[in-house]
């Protein structure tokens, strides 16, 4: 329907008492604003895929299906979690076919990236739920993030360790952006503060044995093991550090809380008991906002416990409605990106805000143990780091 059409429809349908100039923004303000979620909803990366789409129906849930007047629907899209390429086009066909206003999602790093300048082209915001390299943000002025950097929660684990007479470590990292943004932040925040490295390990992100990796870090005797692991994978490592006995060795496992996701603690189990890790959401931390959160989540998903990645698309779709609202409903790119810069809102995971001058997320990062409560295995936060900004590399 074009505008022309739109505007007879509304004369004809009842909306006469306009004055004419209002009626352009009265058959605007009647489209429902269109977000395009992207997301791994198959393949190894299902379980991102899955914790976001919940946390966005608990969102619905909460806040209602209707901002600044304007009704909200999600239009959910399945990219598979491994080929680049099928996010994009994917996010071409959500702006060309279904003329969406907002694209979301984006589970992993090279998907976030390959879709970047179709952002700036179109001039659609682009909001990173779960991706977490630190580049990313820099690809478009569109994106804007919500879910954390791989510096960011990397630096303060290599500054705890350094604090708790950990002077040798072996990383063990996935192959990729993220993991090597996670192994030169350890590296340089690590040696700069007196500790040694002894080995970085680099495992293959498509079809990771860690086996041999976990194998070569006990056979160079370290204090620490450190990890990063996309989630999905932090099941086959702990395996591997408990089968090999690295733990019986003295050597610990320290790493950021990818490997202890939320989503996995059931299955992990005991095996993380002792486990040091640095992230920025815990399904344990202990606020009123959280509780309610896990409880909704839980009730909404038959049981499934919200991991971070879940957190990162519930506040993505926080921060959709409250720039809805500051732009009173208009979705113009830039528009809804200049409302989005600053913002600042009490998360579950605790305060964040999002840095006008780069749009992306600034939040406290948690030390956190592994602990079994009421028999089931939690990540408890101990110490923190407010308001940390992603460092970069
Ligand atoms: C990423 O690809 O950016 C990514 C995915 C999963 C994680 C962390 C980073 O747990």
């Amino acid at each position: 329907m074009n505008i022309n059409n739109k505007r007879r429809t509304l004369l004809t349908g009842g909306a006469a008492a306009f004055a004419v100039g209002m009626i352009p923004k009265a058959s605007f303000a009647a489209d429902p604003v269109k977000i395009g979620l992207i997301l791994p909803m198959s393949g190894p990366f299902a379980s991102t895929g899955k914790q976001i789409d919940t946390a966005v129906k608990v969102f619905l849930q909460k806040y209602g299906d209707t901002v600044a007047g304007r009704k909200i629907e999600i239009i959910l899209k399945d990219d598979g979690g491994l080929q680049p390429e099928i996010t994009k086009q994917l996010a071409q066909e959500l702006i060309v076919k279904e003329n969406i206003d907002i694209l979301a999602g984006f589970g992993l790093t090279p998907l976030a990236l390959s879709t970047a300048p179709l952002a700036t082209q179109t001039k659609k915001p682009m909001i990173v739920m779960a991706a977490g390299t630190s580049i990313i943000v820099q690809r478009s002025p569109f994106i804007v993030r919500t879910s954390f950097t791989l510096p960011q929660n990397t630096a303060p684990m290599a500054d705890w360790a350094l604090k708790n007479k950990i002077k040798t470590v072996v990383t063990l990292v996935s192959d990729y952006s993220p993991g090597l943004d996670s192994e030169k932040t350890f590296n340089k925040r690590f040696t700069e503060g007196g500790g040694k490295i002894l080995d970085n390990l680099r495992a293959s992100m498509r079809s990771p044995d860690f086996a041999p990796f976990v194998q070569k870090a006990k056979d160079l005797k370290p204090d620490a093991l450190f990890v990063f692991v996309p989630s999905g994978e932090g099941v086959a490592v702990m395996k591997q550090y408990e089968e090999r006995g690295l733990a019986k060795a003295g050597i610990r496992l320290i790493g950021t809380g990818d490997v202890l996701d939320d989503d996995l603690m059931p299955s992990i189990g005991k095996a993380a008991v002792g486990v040091i890790t640095s992230h920025h959401y815990s399904a344990a931390h202990p606020s009123p906002e959280n509780k309610a959160y896990v409880a909704a989540f839980e009730k909404i998903s038959n049981g499934m416990r919200p991991n971070f990645h879940s957190v990162g698309g519930y506040d993505g779709m926080y921060l959709i409605y409250e720039a809805l609202k500051k732009t009173k409903g208009d979705t113009d790119g830039e528009k809804l990106v200049e409302a989005m810069k600053g913002m600042k809102w009490m998360s579950v995971r605790g305060p964040v805000s999002i840095d006008p001058a780069t749009r992306d997320i600034i939040q406290n990062v948690y030390i956190r143990r592994g602990e079994m409560v009421n028999g089931a295995a939690y990540n408890i936060e101990f110490d923190k780091v407010e308001n940390f900004k992603d460092p970069g590399t």
